[in-house]
């Protein structure tokens, strides 16, 4: 059950910066209204966007709040009060809430439509992991990719929080799975999530062994590396193929560099550009999409929770493997993922996890 509380202690970002900008700060309770859930937190989810967020770069974070700012996306916890019109969550439920921010938190007040059930068998450590890489796995493969039965898939980052995700939603949907990681000790996490060939690109022979396991090209590359692999991402389509863009990370300065503005123009004059009459002739798409902007479409969120979850109860997808730290620990946490080495996801635990 929900133990009482006067306040609520959040990570505030009050300016764009380092790591130590990232400050745990006690507030009042947000007031409920009456489509609203409070929910105690027990895991709040970790994601790269988060470290984003961080460098000021995020531009959903500056069109929908500025600074100061909490990030966070998602948590899982106890519903401690309800609204008077929301009837079909109790308190004392154990919940998956999503968020547009605020989730770095020890409690958190939504609408009723941003709560959802956890799947069957998780941990509340496990259940914050999911939706922000699940959600994000699902729009990119189910609603724009739509790879047939199958196809051949090639997905970077494959151990990663939305990759590893990405690989076992396009193993549900049957198709010939490469993941590429960035390192050796990724490779056997990659297999396990159920790859079929997994590359680990540090060994510098991406793109032979990628032709190697696909000699004809991909029918779906996903790729959230940006400028790094994105031309040859699009060159390695097979006809009809496509390439889902949703990230850019690989222009960003890994953990404790600093960011150099001139290294992001660097960047963002070499990311390819894409040429309509070369995507006509060659008979290639590229599609993008940023979840963050798609918030508001209470319906889609919804299907997509509800398949996701349907899938977890039925054995299909598998709970993320988790590393936990401390909520204080939040600048310990985006370093750590910043570093490129993680496999799986970083949940933060707050006091109500104890
Ligand atoms: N568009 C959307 O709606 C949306 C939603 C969620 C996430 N995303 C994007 O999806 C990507 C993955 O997010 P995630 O939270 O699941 O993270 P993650 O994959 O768990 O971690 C990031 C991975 O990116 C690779 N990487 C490449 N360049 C990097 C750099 N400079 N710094 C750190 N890592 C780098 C590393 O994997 P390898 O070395 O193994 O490749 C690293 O492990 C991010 O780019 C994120 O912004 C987009």
């Amino acid at each position: 059950m929900p133990r009482p509380t006067d306040g609520l202690d959040k990570i505030v970002i009050h300016r764009r910066g380092g790591y130590d900008r990232l400050r745990l700060e006690r507030h009042v309770l947000p007031r409920l209204s009456a489509q609203d859930v409070h929910v105690q937190v027990h895991a709040a989810g970790v994601n790269y966007a988060d470290c984003v967020v961080r460098m000021g770069l995020y531009s959903s974070a500056k069109d929908y709040v500025g600074w100061p700012i909490t990030p966070g996306f998602e948590v899982a916890g106890v519903v401690a009060r309800v609204g008077g019109d929301v009837t079909d969550v109790r308190v004392g439920d154990e919940v998956i809430a999503v968020t547009r921010f605020g989730g770095y938190a020890s409690d958190l007040v939504v609408p009723r439509r941003q709560v959802f059930a956890i799947p069957r068998g998780m941990t509340m450590v496990q259940a914050a992991a999911v939706p922000a890489v699940y959600l994000t796995a699902y729009h990119a493969a189910v609603e724009l990719a739509r790879p047939k039965h199958g196809a051949h898939v090639l997905v970077h980052s494959a151990a990663g929080g939305v990759g590893g995700a990405l690989v076992q939603i396009a193993r549900v949907l049957g198709c010939h799975v490469v993941g590429v990681v960035g390192g050796a000790h990724k490779v056997e996490h990659a297999h396990a999530l159920g790859a079929h060939a997994v590359i680990d690109r540090s060994a510098g022979r991406l793109w032979d062994e990628a032709e190697t396991h696909s000699p004809a090209g991909y029918d779906v590359v996903f790729d959230a590396n940006g400028v790094d692999t994105l031309g040859a991402s699009l060159r390695h389509l097979a006809p009809m193929g496509r390439l889902i863009v949703y990230g850019f990370a690989s222009m960003l300065p890994r953990a404790d560099q600093k960011l150099r503005w001139w290294r992001l123009a660097w960047h963002w004059l070499r990311t390819p550009r894409i040429s309509p009459f070369d995507l006509t002739t060659r008979n290639r798409s590229v599609m993008g999409f940023n979840l963050s902007y798609l918030f508001d479409h209470a319906k889609l969120l919804a299907e997509s929770m509800g398949q996701i979850t349907r899938w977890f109860d039925e054995g299909l997808l598998r709970a993320p493997a988790v590393s936990t730290f401390p909520l204080a620990a939040a600048g310990e946490a985006q370093r750590s993922l910043e570093t490129g080495n993680t496999v799986g996801k970083i949940v933060l635990l707050t006091e109500h996890a104890q």
